[in-house]
């Protein structure tokens, strides 16, 4: 597992403040806010700058682009040798989650539209085997599951296990996809119900 950081860029909605964070290489720093009143908890009792190590960390200039290059590409490469993978977003609202992963907005298209294109490119040139793809898309809100493909979105669906397939999700409904329009397609229909 690989955990990279992205500093997004100041947003019109963000609050100007007092700069709280820098960061160099694999390393952020944070400015610990108890430390002026004196109730640091004495993890770094005379610094008030707490540092964290990252995989890596994507600076605020750091685009689309660079994101699929840095998060995305090796684990499409992995998944064509039959490796399963997952990219998982984590930050609060307003970290950019939505933006990084499924922006649909040219130039700036994020991970899944990118990742998606890359898997069609590298399929459509493989002259040695046949691919299917399936799509399914699932939301997983308050430790229940959520079919967002489905005829019903508002049933929890059980996860369950089985010998041949391991852990899956029961009645997940999914799609045959030829075309990265046709899984851009399914997605965009979720995102505007
Ligand atoms: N790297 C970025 N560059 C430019 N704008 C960004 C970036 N990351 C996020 N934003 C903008 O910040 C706002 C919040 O991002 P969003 O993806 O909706 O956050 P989240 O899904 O984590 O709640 C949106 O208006 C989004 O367009
Ligand atoms: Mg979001």
């Amino acid at each position: 597992m690989r955990v990279v950081i992205r500093i997004r860029p100041p947003t019109a909605l963000d609050e100007p403040s007092e700069e709280v964070l820098q960061f160099q290489d694999q390393t952020i720093s944070l400015r610990d806010p108890t430390y002026a009143s004196g109730q640091s908890d004495g993890i770094a009792a005379n610094d008030p700058m707490r540092q964290f190590i990252f995989d890596e960390v994507l600076n605020p200039q750091a685009t689309q682009q660079d994101v699929f290059e840095h998060v995305g590409l090796a684990i499409c490469k992995d998944v064509l040798c039959g490796y399963n993978g997952t990219i998982m977003a984590y930050g609060q609202t307003g970290a950019g989650k939505t933006y990084t992963l499924s922006n649909q907005i040219k130039p700036d298209q994020g991970l899944i539209p990118r990742a998606v294109s890359h898997l069609f490119n590298e399929i459509d040139a493989d002259k040695e085997y046949e691919y299917t793809i399936l799509c399914s898309y699932m939301q997983i809100y308050q430790e229940n599951i959520y079919d967002l493909l489905g005829k019903e979105t508002r049933t929890a669906l059980a996860l369950r296990e089985s010998p041949g397939t391991g852990v899956f999700v029961e009645d997940l409904t999914e799609y045959v996809v030829r075309s990265p329009r046709e899984v851009m397609d399914l997605l965009t229909k979720v995102a505007s119900s």
